[in-house]
């Protein structure tokens, strides 16, 4: 983890819960450009004959809104108010509650599946999976899922170099298998690969959606939004298009809860 490297544990520590709670002050830009999921991922992380499903830190609402899609009945639990408000205008028949993963105030063993999309490093792995394993019924699953753009695609590449600019905390986060009491079976894992269609300008705004750039200083976050608008305005692959394919890899790990 190189980028913890010059920081002490307790620096880490307060950089992540200010991180983690950053949303709040970003969510309408958030709702606006951050990917969703595809289908074939979401239906791989819910277990055949699903009914009831808790999309945990569910954001604005970006994957429980594929979820209703699919038809599973959905709740939804948040700690960011302002998040939460964006969901509850996008899907205003949802049981949307406030809650984090640690602590979701929901009854025990009351949905067939968890999702935890874009937020498993956010939590305190041991108290999610006790709270998720109470929650689930006997033999539910936990899934927990990342999209992750495909770096070797040179503009992404550099896209990514420039919003990850001074960002002690982002390289130590993990975006893989979870670590699972006992009480889980194995973790299985896949990949689905995809992309999200959106205006070169919006690279802008999707660098701003980013916890660490929501923490930075003005001029700080305006140094590299202004370097995104460049790479906008001069890479080949960008520059004058209407519309540009941004890669993704959705990377989805699901375990049951034994019976
Ligand atoms: C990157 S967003 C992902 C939102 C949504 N799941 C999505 O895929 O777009 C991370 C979310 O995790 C929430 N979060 C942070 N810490 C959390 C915790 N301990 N328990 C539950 N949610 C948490 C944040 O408020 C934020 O809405």
């Amino acid at each position: 983890m190189s980028t913890d490297e010059g920081s002490t544990p307790d620096r880490r520590t307060d950089d992540r819960a200010a991180r983690a709670s950053s949303f709040d002050a970003g969510a309408s830009v958030y709702r606006e450009v951050r990917p969703s999921y595809p289908d074939e991922a979401v239906r791989w992380s819910v277990p055949d004959g699903a009914r009831d499903v808790l999309d945990l830190a569910a954001g604005t609402g970006k994957l429980t809104e594929r979820l209703v899609a699919l038809g599973y009945t959905v709740v939804a639990v948040e700690p960011s108010d302002a998040m939460r408000a964006e969901l509850t205008v996008l899907l205003p028949s949802v049981d949307a509650r406030r809650g984090t993963a640690e602590h979701t105030d929901l009854p025990d063993s009351c949905v067939d599946a968890v999702t935890v999309a874009q937020a498993w490093h956010w939590v305190d792995p041991p108290a999610a999976a006790a709270e998720i394993a109470r929650v689930l019924r006997p033999g539910g699953q936990l899934a927990a899922i990342w999209n992750i753009r495909d770096d070797s695609v040179d503009w992404v590449a550099r896209w990514t170099e420039i919003v990850h600019r001074g960002d002690e905390l982002g390289g130590g986060l993990r975006y893989d298998a979870p670590d699972l009491p006992e009480l889980f079976g194995d973790v299985e894992h896949a990949t689905f690969h995809w992309a999200q269609t959106m205006r070169p300008a919006d690279l802008r705004l999707l660098a701003a959606s980013r916890s660490h750039l929501i923490l930075l200083p003005d001029d700080e976050r305006a140094v590299l939004l202004d370097a995104v608008d460049e790479l906008v305005a001069t890479h080949p692959d960008l520059r004058g298009r209407d519309l540009v394919d941004v890669p993704y890899r959705t990377e989805c790990y699901r375990a049951r809860l034994r019976a």
